[in-house]
């Protein structure tokens, strides 16, 4: 075709798909190695965008075109891959050692994709040589369209919740098989360094929750509270509430979480399951009711035997 037919053409798809045919997302990503970071106390590599760990959020909406320019600025090649986002007729965008080259180091490459037809939560990652284990990764969210009825009322505010076993090993140290997680990280963060979560009394809240770990399943749960889970990696579900979650690795999850206690903080908690490892310490972070006087209260929420295999595959059977 000759480029004044071409662009003909495509003018007029253009008019005619308007409405439909989604944003434009241009993204710049600068990929680096941080040694201060130190999410474990431990002197060790960790992957960071543009200077964040964990990195931005995709925000998009149904049908956005979305353009990441990333430029490689590791000593190791990189390839990244977004989990979920379906590439249709697109596979080689997808990120994942056989469809896609990696990015050689010092320089970049530019991922164009469509959130065709979808929406919902993810995460985005590197997908090759256990970079994953030092990081690289972030949120990604496909909003409805406005004219798309959605199945529960607006939430006051919607928060990107990234949890995963973290290893305090180096990613190119680390043995392949049976190694124990040093910690649970919520949102890059263990031990005393919490991330906290604003809520205010009465108000109901979105939490997408994605299991980033590279090896082991977590069960999460928030004190003092139920959550609804509303959707699954793109589908909205039967509403079921839930004293605990468990998301497995890859998995991600949207609930509703009600502030309908007492003005007080409580805390998150995701602890590994389906494993008889017992050693990594809970990752937590605080849900902070506006009114708190900053004090924690109440007991710790108990979950299931991490060895109960029946409560997971029920659990994972009843989400319709
Ligand atoms: C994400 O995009 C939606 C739709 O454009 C917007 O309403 C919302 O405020 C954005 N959220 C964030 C965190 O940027
Ligand atoms: C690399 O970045 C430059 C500057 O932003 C851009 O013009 C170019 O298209 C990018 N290259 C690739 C292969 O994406
Ligand atoms: C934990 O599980 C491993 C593998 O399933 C098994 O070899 C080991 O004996 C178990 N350890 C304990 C303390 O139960």
């Amino acid at each position: 075709m000759k480029p004044i037919v071409l662009l003909t053409c495509t003018m007029v798809l253009t008019l005619l798909f308007s409405g439909t045919k989604g944003a434009e997302i241009f993204l710049e990503w600068n990929v680096a190695m941080d040694w201060n970071i130190s999410p474990v106390q431990s002197v060790q590599p960790v992957i960071t965008i543009n200077g964040m760990f964990p990195g931005p959020l995709i925000n998009s909406t149904t049908n956005d075109n979305v353009h990441v320019n990333i430029f490689n600025n590791l000593d190791v090649p990189l390839l990244m891959t977004w989990n979920g986002i379906q590439q249709r007729l697109n596979s080689w965008q997808d990120g994942v050692s056989g469809t896609n080259c990696p990015i050689q180091p010092g320089t970049n490459w530019t991922y164009n994709f469509q959130m065709k037809d979808q929406i919902g939560s993810y995460s985005y990652f590197p997908s090759i040589n256990f970079l994953k284990a030092a990081g690289g990764y972030g949120p990604i969210r496909v909003n409805n369209r406005n004219v798309i009825l959605v199945p529960f009322d607006k939430p006051e505010e919607e928060y990107d919740l990234l949890v995963g076993d973290w290893f305090s090993q180096s990613f190119n140290t680390l043995p392949t098989t049976n190694t124990p997680p040093d910690a649970i990280l919520i949102n890059g963060k263990a031990g005393s360094n919490f991330e906290s979560f604003s809520v205010t009394k009465g108000k109901t809240y979105r939490f997408r929750i994605s299991n980033v770990g590279s090896a082991y399943s977590i069960n999460f749960r928030i004190q003092s509270h139920q959550m609804v889970l509303v959707e699954t990696e793109g589908s909205y579900t039967s509403q079921i509430a839930l004293d605990s979650l468990d998301v497995h690795v890859g998995q991600s999850y949207s609930v509703l979480v009600s502030a309908n206690q007492n003005d007080a903080d409580y805390f998150i908690m995701a602890y590994l399951t389906q494993t008889n490892i017992t050693t990594p310490p809970a990752g937590i972070s605080l849900l902070h009711y506006s009114g708190s006087p900053g004090v924690i209260s109440g007991p710790l929420p108990l979950g299931p035997n991490p060895m109960d295999k029946d409560f997971s595959v029920n659990q994972a059977k009843s989400i319709r």
